[in-house]
């Protein structure tokens, strides 16, 4: 397979593609958007909803409606174009085509009470000044606490696998979801606020719950959470929950940021001009929803990859042993290839952000591998990266989990259009983009984890919810 060149994954420029009409509609008032949510949550699920759609219009590109919609979401407008290719897809990146404003989970914004009555910058458009000093403040928190972010990672995972052997000494099967939520909690609070739990025990016994519950009522009417049906599409997708029923979690979790984070409050006053009250809010967002949030639905897949997989395993544990010096850092990490592979193609696979949303600031023209199309200033676009990152004419046998497919020259090309982030793996995150500010850490600790593991266990057997076997390395 030969790579497209890197010009695919810029901006639509003049081009010898035919030019056509966008297809696919948006159905009858209420009714078609009604319908379009009941396939998207019950009758065909995410993935098969836009591959459905795919095949019936031909083109990877699409007007359909996402959810949330009727009958509640009166000022929620679903109607979007679905960009479903590596090609389409890669114009929302560019900020002199799409408005980043207020799109983060789409058309529909949960109520500002969930952020202290403040517009927090994740929704803010690059075009906001607010973006750049708060993206500076979050990027400053990362470098700040780069020494002390491996040593925090091992001591609390120490902590957590301590924890899942003695529930695995008692029972043959141990769930790590909630261990996993509490060892991030901890971490997180640590590295990112500088805040420790220990110093407030309602906090260290149940601030990851507390994160959860706040987490749930924002996003609960954009996703599926698997309860029976019909009851989910009336109780949970049909309106947006109101945030006084976890204000006092999210009060709690302010308090203690407040109280055991100010030292970093203060440097988000002090050094990029923040209100104290933008600074925590701004601060607790990134932690609990960004950090917290992303790592919770990405860490069970990966731990997953790895636990029911035996044989990749011994690979992996031959990498983790035999390279990256006997304490692991960042740089152990990158004499480690496969580990680092392993962590991309996970990503690939099941990315934990799956919708991308971005507003057109502009009519401008959409290429996509085989088109080209008119979109109007203020239209919706709407990318399902699990779809786009399958993309068959950049990805070789794009449904299969392909360990190494990420190494070497070739891998290193593959990462262009590598999109969990908002933004290729290879490029930057910057004050004047949208890509997350977290992607290189996220993936550096993400593959130190798995190096960990592999040194601390022979064998591990389990799956994205629980672990059934640990064989301790001598
Ligand atoms: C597995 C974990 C994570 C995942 C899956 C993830 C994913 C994402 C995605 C998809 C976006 C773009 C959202 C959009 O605008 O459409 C984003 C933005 C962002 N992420 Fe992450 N993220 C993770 C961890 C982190 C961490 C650890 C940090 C920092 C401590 C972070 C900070 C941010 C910030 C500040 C933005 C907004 C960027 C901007 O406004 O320019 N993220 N993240």
């Amino acid at each position: 397979m030969s790579l497209p060149p890197p010009s695919l994954v810029t901006a639509a420029t003049a081009t010898d593609l035919p030019i056509r009409q966008i297809p696919g509609s948006y159905g009858f008032p209420l009714l078609g958007s009604l319908s379009d949510r009941l396939d998207y949550f019950w009758f065909q699920k995410p993935e098969s909803f836009f591959r459905k759609r795919i095949e019936k219009y031909k083109s990877t590109v699409f007007r359909t409606n996402v959810p949330p919609s009727f009958p509640f979401f009166a000022n929620v407008n679903p109607n979007v174009i679905a960009l479903l290719d590596v090609k389409s897809f890669s114009h929302l990146f560019d900020m002199d085509l799409v408005d980043k404003k207020n799109v983060l989970v789409g058309d529909f914004v949960p109520d500002v009470a969930f952020t202290g009555n403040i517009r927090v910058s994740v929704y803010q458009d690059t075009t906001e000044p607010q973006h750049s000093k708060v993206k500076g403040y979050i990027m400053d928190i990362l470098k700040r606490s780069s020494g002390i972010w491996v040593s925090e990672l091992v001591s609390n995972l120490d902590i957590m696998w301590d924890s899942i052997e003695a529930t695995l000494s008692k029972s043959s099967s141990a769930p790590y979801i909630f261990p996993l939520q509490q060892f991030l909690f901890t971490f997180l609070c640590k590295v990112l606020a500088g805040a420790d739990p220990s110093r407030d025990p309602k906090i260290a016994d149940s601030g990851y719950a507390m994160l959860d519950r706040w987490l749930a009522l924002q996003l609960l009417p954009t996703v599926s959470i698997g309860i029976l049906q019909p009851l989910e599409e009336i109780f949970l997708h049909s309106f947006a929950y109101p945030f006084f029923l976890v204000s006092g979690d999210y009060n709690n979790i302010y308090n203690f940021v407040k109280q055991q984070g100010k030292e970093t409050i203060n440097r988000g006053e002090i050094g990029f001009g923040l209100t104290q009250e933008e600074a925590i809010h701004n601060l607790i967002f990134v932690l609990g929803f960004n950090s917290f949030g992303g790592f919770s639905v990405f860490l069970p897949t990966l731990i997953d990859a790895i636990a029911s997989n035996s044989a990749l395993q011994e690979k992996l544990k031959n990498e983790a042993r035999e390279n990256g010096g006997s304490t692991l850092t960042f740089d152990s990490i990158k004499q480690m290839p496969l580990i680092q592979s392993v962590v991309y193609e996970t990503l690939r696979m099941n990315p934990p952000v799956p919708l991308q949303y971005g507003r057109a600031r502009t009519d401008f023209r959409l290429t996509s591998h085989d088109s080209v199309f008119d979109v109007k200033k203020g239209e919706l676009l709407c990318g399902f990266q699990k779809l786009v990152m399958r993309d068959s004419l950049i990805f070789d046998e794009p449904d299969r989990f392909k360990p190494d497919r990420f190494t070497g020259e070739k891998g290193a090309q593959l990462l262009d259009y590598l999109y969990w982030s908002n933004g290729p793996q290879s490029a930057s995150s910057t004050l004047s983009n949208k890509q997350c500010a977290g992607k290189e850490v996220v993936t550096l600790t993400a593959a130190l984890i798995v190096a960990y593991l592999l040194r601390r266990y022979d064998s591990i057997i389990g799956d994205a919810s629980s672990i059934t076997t640990l064989q301790k390395a001598n």
